[in-house]
């Protein structure tokens, strides 16, 4: 069991393998939370929480004959609102009668076997006995406005989701201004918060930094996760490590806009709230409707980052992650965007899909342009009907070529966008959101198709259900190229517009639930301008996202770094690319390039045709290679070796098999130094006791044992030049 209520104390009690989280009713009702950390059997948490007076904190009424009790003080599951908490909030509302108060009580609570789902949106599933549900209700006795508190508890990946589900129970109109997922409070306040920043072509790059008693604000509100932060970040100990210290994560399983909230507060505590950004957000609640939050994994380390991260990925691989290619063998693919972006002709890349077979590739994506009057990125977004001039006789003859070379065929697609120079746009204008009265801005001169409406999915639906039905199409990558503005659905009245944002994003869900449930022999790769919409909802439907538009294998790198932290190598999109990189101008080797890539789900995105003969057999060797190791570099556990942040003059990270039986080394160098320094890294993962035979790029080398290379640790040889890099497989012999 891994949920225990203890009646006499109101205590309940969740337990993961390695952690424990604990809350109580207290004598007033009040949900308290008490603990979340490391696994602590037969313990009662409520000494941290001693009760005194604070001045200037709000005392609600019927408590003061009972101790001081304020809810400005009181670590809470759900927060209130209004009544005198003054931390961030995880609700807002305004009830029938104009007042923004809300004051949730106890009522009820259960115990479920299995994983609760969530109508409509994503959520972590589990197998029967891999999870198991606790549903807490708590009621305003005034408004009757209720939230159903749900966490799912999986026991093995040492993993809490929870979720709220906001229900109106009053006669009137309830209008939710903030409807958080979440709120966890710690009694103390020395932590350091690691986040996930960027831009477009600079996702997810790491910053850590001390919490400070300012308030903290992580979040996007451009319509999709963003390139700018991610919706997973880590608060830690600030003493914690790759391999020590207690460090929390917190992920939301969602794809839209998200706002996640941190304040050192008053008492020297902290408090986290998370959930969809309640910017330009308000969801009117009917009599008797419910609001569903989208979910959050909780997860806690007591032995430092990497052990967090390989919780993450393990959870994300088994339980968001769906469908046959969820843990599948993917295959290495060849795209043809950078080689010929909007320029190409069926003839032109049947030789560009004809030699990445003959190297080793297994899939052909056929990338943008190749629909309506797609000739730039000014047009033909909505038209998904092939382009005859550049494709005579639509895609078959392109796909019997492909099939002939003995490979797969996959195609690309933007269906939430719509450009206004198309045939459908011509025909519904007022499918793409717009304010009347107001000319739209444009992202990429595109607009936004409104996904709020059903008859606008529904013609989606129609589209590419006919597309993959018609056509023998493995593969599809699902793009999304601009941020919205101007929010305003024509459908909806001037009151519920506030809820576009959010309706935007349960289109985008309810469209790719659709075609992801009638095709489930196709694989579907996310994709937003590359890493725009990388998150843990998105991955529900796409098992991999092209993880940035930037294929410098340098940058690569550093954002597949700051990924690392919370996903899996199996969702990361990684593709070798020509030199000088289209997006830097930097030229790396392509040695290099094939161990960045080969770290994620491995492709080539470049003419092959255009490489020399000796070129083409290093590609050759590095889809071998990439092959050899598949099953250790997707289902082995991934250890960052060096901090990319601070040490800029090379990058290491390695896979060890989970068994300790081999392991693969990574290195590349970054900044290349006069005066060689040893590059020097201490390896993880292994068995101390066995013995591995090292081999560098082929070459057999020496034995070490697991100790040595873990305790000792490994020099890699002198490299230099420009971003030279080197890979070394040990594989156990005794
Ligand atoms: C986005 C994607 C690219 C490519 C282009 C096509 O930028 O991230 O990989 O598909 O769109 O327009």
């Amino acid at each position: 069991m891994s949920i225990i209520f203890q009646e006499e104390k109101g205590l309940l009690t969740l337990h993961t393998k390695h952690s424990t989280y604990q809350m109580a009713v207290d004598r007033f009702g009040v949900l308290r939370h008490l603990y979340y950390g490391r696994r602590a059997d037969g313990t009662e948490f409520y000494y941290p929480y001693t009760e005194y007076d604070i001045s200037f904190s709000a005392v609600p009424p019927r408590t003061e004959t009972e101790g001081f009790f304020s809810f400005d003080t009181c670590p809470q599951e759900y927060t209130t609102c209004g009544v005198g908490d003054y931390r961030p909030a995880s609700i807002g509302v305004v009830n029938p009668d104009g007042s923004f108060c809300a004051d949730f009580r106890y009522v009820s609570h259960r115990v479920l076997p299995g994983k609760y789902a969530i109508p409509g949106m994503p959520a972590s599933h589990a197998a029967e006995g891999e999870a198991e549900t606790l549903e807490i209700v708590l009621r305003d006795e005034v408004t009757d406005l209720s939230v159903v508190l749900r966490y799912g508890v999986f026991f093995e990946n040492d993993v809490i989701a929870r979720s709220a589900e906001i229900v109106n129970g009053s006669k009137g109109k309830t209008v939710l201004t903030r409807a958080f997922s979440m709120c966890l409070d710690f009694p103390y306040g020395k932590w350091d918060l690691l986040h996930f920043h960027g831009r477009h072509c600079l996702e997810r790059q790491a910053e850590r930094m001390p919490l400070g008693y300012t308030k903290q604000v992580l979040s996007s509100g451009r319509g999709h996760t963003s390139h700018h932060e991610n919706n997973f970040c880590i608060l830690c100990d600030e003493n914690a490590s790759e391999d020590h210290g207690e460090c929390y994560g917190f992920m939301l399983v969602y794809s839209g806009n998200f706002k996640t909230e941190i304040e050192r507060t008053q008492l020297n505590a902290v408090r986290i709230v998370s959930g969809i950004n309640d910017d330009n957000f308000r969801w009117t609640l009917e009599s008797g409707e419910s609001f569903h939050t989208p979910e959050v994994l909780l997860s806690f380390s007591g032995g430092g980052l990497t052990a967090l991260s390989h919780q993450y990925h393990e959870m994300i691989r088994s339980h968001i992650c769906r469908g046959k290619f969820a843990k599948a063998r993917r295959p290495v693919l060849i795209n043809n965007w950078e080689a010929t972006m909007f320029d190409f002709t069926t003839d032109k890349v049947i030789e560009i899909a004809r030699q990445g077979a003959e190297l080793g590739c297994e899939l052909f994506v056929l990338d943008d342009g190749w629909f309506g009057a797609r000739d730039s990125d000014h047009a033909g977004l909505g038209d998904w009907f092939v382009n005859e001039r550049k494709m005579p006789g639509g895609l078959m003859p392109l796909i019997e070529a492909v099939q002939s070379f003995g490979m797969k065929f996959g195609i690309w697609i933007e269906p939430e966008m719509i450009n206004e120079d198309s045939d459908l746009f011509r025909k519904h204008p007022d499918w793409a959101l717009a304010v009347p009265g107001r000319e739209p801005v444009r992202g990429r001169h595109q607009l936004v198709l409104d996904m709020t409406r059903k008859d606008v999915r529904d013609y989606l639906f129609d589209c590419f259900s006919a597309l993959i039905a018609n056509h023998p199409i493995s593969y599809i990558k699902w793009d999304m190229n601009r941020c919205i503005a101007e929010v305003f659905s024509a459908e909806l009245p001037p009151e519920r517009q506030g809820e576009v944002f959010h309706r935007f994003t349960l289109g985008f869900y309810d469209l790719i639930g659709r075609l992801t449930e009638s095709f489930p022999d196709v694989l579907f790769e996310g994709c937003s301008g590359g890493g725009g919409r990388y998150d843990a909802g998105a991955m529900y439907y796409t098992p991999q996202i092209w993880l940035s538009d930037d294929t410098d294998a340098i940058e690569r790198v550093k954002i597949q770094y700051g990924s690392s932290f919370g996903y899996p190598v199996s969702t990361m999109g990684a593709h070798v690319s020509v030199a000088p990189n289209q997006q830097t101008g930097k030229n790396t080797p392509l040695h290099t390039r094939g161990i960045v890539a080969m770290s994620g789900t491995f492709g080539y995105e470049m003419d092959l045709n255009l490489l020399s003969e000796e070129e083409k057999e290093e590609v050759r060797q590095q889809i071998r290679t990439f092959k050899e190791h598949y099953w250790l570099i997707q289902d082995g556990l991934y250890y960052r070796l060096t901090d990319v942040v601070h040490n800029t003059a090379y990058a290491a990270w390695m896979f060890a098999a989970k068994d300790g039986s081999e392991a693969l080394v990574n290195l590349v160098v970054t900044h290349v130094r006069p005066n060689y320094v040893p590059m020097h890294v201490r390896l993880k993962g292994l068995i101390p006791e066995a013995k591995y035979r090292e081999e560098v790029e082929g070459t057999e080398g020496r034995v070490y044992t697991g100790a040595a290379l873990m305790y000792g640790g490994y020099t890699f040889p002198a490299l230099w030049a420009d971003y030279p890099s080197c890979q070394v497989h040990f594989t156990r012999i005794d």
